[in-house]
């Protein structure tokens, strides 16, 4: 079955079946259980390479696992051990613009939960909606408005995982943006929280929307998280968002937005995104 059909179509017993399938895969993979799962978004690729002792899965290996398709982004499974801490990074990620399911985005993190992690930290880039930020700045994730208008927990509830009505009132733990923040003051680095809101893309906003999203209450807009957020807490998993704000949103600069931009900030910060990560994952 291809991925795209995630949750079309098919028994939902079937869709618990497949994530237990793709765990036991990995499971027979690994030695050590993982702790803390990753999920690398735009940029943060490199991090994957520092893992020590790395088993490397790809994607297209792993019985039912959807594949990436967005350039700037891998598709493999990357486990070991990161500043002493036993990790299962996402080195690629998947997106609803590119015609996934909710579900299969967030088919990954399940099968995490199922492999035992207890936190999770997702990074992606974002657009600054809020005018006091700049390129290139780092934000950790208060909260998300979730404009993809769809959930990836719609059907029926596998009660093994969480209840059918989860709460989400801190769905971006407090304990770890404390860390995170400490962690920044230690590095010298500035760092700036704010509320994430994810859309389904593939287009940027228009100028329009960014002004209704700053009404809303919005401080950087992407592509992404919220769905696998939102996975992450019904199974009561601890979960640390930081997006890097990669462009101004629309309409606040002259220019137009590009995923050449997009791209460039990434990479020119990424070295220092990295450092911020690698600091706080030994205190998780
Ligand atoms: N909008 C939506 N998604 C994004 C942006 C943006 O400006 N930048 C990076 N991802």
């Amino acid at each position: 079955m291809s991925a795209a059909e995630h949750g079309t179509g098919h028994a939902q017993h079937d869709f618990f079946h497949m994530i237990n399938e793709a765990a036991d895969f990995i499971k027979a993979r690994i030695v050590e259980i993982p702790q803390i799962g990753m999920i690398l978004g735009s940029g943060l690729g490199m991090l994957a390479k520092r893992i020590e002792s790395p088993i490397v899965i790809p994607y297209a290996e792993i019985p039912h696992f959807p594949r990436s398709t967005v350039e700037g982004h891998a598709g493999e499974l990357v486990i070991g051990t990161l500043e002493g801490r036993r990790v299962i990074a996402m080195n690629g990620r998947f997106h609803i613009y590119e015609g996934y399911t909710p579900q299969a985005i967030t088919f990954p993190v399940r099968v995490m939960k199922r492999l035992g992690i207890e936190s999770l930290v997702v990074t992606n880039a974002a657009g600054g909606i809020n005018t006091s930020y700049s390129p290139g700045d780092l934000m950790i994730i208060s909260d998300h408005l979730n404009m993809q208008f769809r959930h990836p927990l719609i059907g029926p509830n596998d009660d093994s995982f969480g209840v059918r009505f989860p709460d989400m009132s801190a769905a971006y733990s407090p304990r770890l943006r404390a860390i995170a923040k400490q962690v920044a003051a230690a590095q010298s680095l500035g760092i700036q929280e704010g509320v994430y809101v994810g859309l389904t893309g593939p287009s940027y906003e228009t100028p329009a929307e960014i002004r209704m999203f700053r009404t809303l209450g919005a401080d950087a807009v992407g592509m992404s998280t919220v769905a696998e957020v939102l996975i992450a807490r019904h199974a009561g998993i601890e979960v640390l968002g930081i997006s890097c704000i990669s462009n101004m949103a629309a309409g606040i600069l002259p220019q137009p937005l590009s995923h050449l931009e997009v791209m460039e900030t990434t990479e020119r910060v990424k070295d220092s995104f990295a450092k911020l990560v690698l600091g706080i994952l030994p205190h998780m």
